[in-house]
């Protein structure tokens, strides 16, 4: 018998529910095996067993450590796999890895999230967070931005948000349909019409890396301070927790020094965008 522990074994989670949020989107609701705990913006390894394994942050609340969520979008070899899978399959999880949202860093702020596509999973988990803490925080805006209404997720959700005191969402679509009754453009038109004191505000930026780009560049536009804008950076990975070196970027190992940076930490990064 070996006293090493194998930190690649996964714990076992049963897949209890599988919602479809949109044609290329599903989220997996899971029941590890036993109590499974995460902060917000840490991520984990899943595996399905014969396929692979692939990271993902939790979209469920970071409070609820019964059971677990992830939310996933179809686009290579696992991804595909894991949207054949029916409610009782068993996924494998280990993690939770990562650096994830500095929320002491957000008390007494205005919040303003920017997400687009399937970037609302880690942000998802986010807002569960700050409603739960909710009186921590001066405002809390998302701004949330999809290329058609059906691909915008999270729907039941996006209106529960919508009736939390103090906070706000606002939706765009590019390309929108007869029964769309919100904003038609780019994510970030959206913050055209907000208000906000860049001076005491954080933002958060999560989504396909044109989008983030973008969401950047106008934040700063906004007068908001590199150190105040937090990115969720995604890199190809293997191991998830520092030993292989497949997610560097620059001197950084996302998967151990992110996902969660700061602007100011990775913008003399070459590539950050791609
Ligand atoms: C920290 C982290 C958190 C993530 N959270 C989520 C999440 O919550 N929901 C979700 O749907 N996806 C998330 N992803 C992305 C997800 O891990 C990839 O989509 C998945 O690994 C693709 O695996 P695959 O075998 O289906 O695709 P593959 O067959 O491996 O690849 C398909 C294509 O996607 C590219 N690709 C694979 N992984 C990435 C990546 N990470 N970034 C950019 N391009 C990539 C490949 O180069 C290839 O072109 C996250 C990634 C990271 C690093
Ligand atoms: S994924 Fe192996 S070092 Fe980051």
């Amino acid at each position: 018998m070996s006293d090493f522990e194998n930190i690649y074994r996964p714990l076992k989670a049963p897949v209890i529910d599988i919602l479809d949020e949109s044609p290329l989107i599903k989220t997996f609701v899971m029941k590890p095996e036993s109590e499974f705990t995460f902060k917000t913006g840490e991520f984990i390894e899943v595996t399905l067993n014969g396929y692979g394994e692939a990271p993902f942050t939790p979209s469920s609340s970071p409070l609820n450590h019964d059971q677990l969520e992830i939310t996933v979008m179809k686009t290579g070899y696992v991804t595909d796999k894991l949207h054949e899978i029916k409610k009782g399959e068993v996924l494998g999880i280990r993690g939770p890895y990562g650096r994830g949202y500095p929320l002491d860093k957000f008390y007494g702020k205005e919040v303003i999230i920017l997400g687009g596509g399937c970037g609302f999973a880690p942000i998802r988990s986010l807002m569960y967070n700050l409603i739960a803490e909710k009186d921590k925080f001066k405002k809390v805006t998302l701004c949330y931005g999809a290329k058609n209404p059906s691909e915008c997720i999270y729907k039941p959700f996006v209106e529960e948000v919508r009736q939390v005191d103090n906070f706000e969402v606002y939706r765009s679509v590019d390309h929108a349909d007869g029964n769309w009754g919100e904003k038609v453009g780019v994510v970030t038109i959206l913050l055209d019409d907000i208000k906000v004191n860049p001076k005491n505000a954080v933002a958060v930026v999560c989504g396909p890396p044109i989008m983030m780009k973008f969401g950047t560049f106008k934040l700063k536009e906004l007068g908001f301070k590199d150190e105040d804008i937090y990115l969720s950076m995604e890199k190809n990975m293997s191991c998830g927790c520092g030993k292989c070196g497949h997610c560097m970027l620059g001197d950084y190992f996302v998967c151990k020094d992110g996902p969660v940076f700061s602007f100011d930490e990775i913008r003399d990064t070459p590539d950050i965008w791609t």
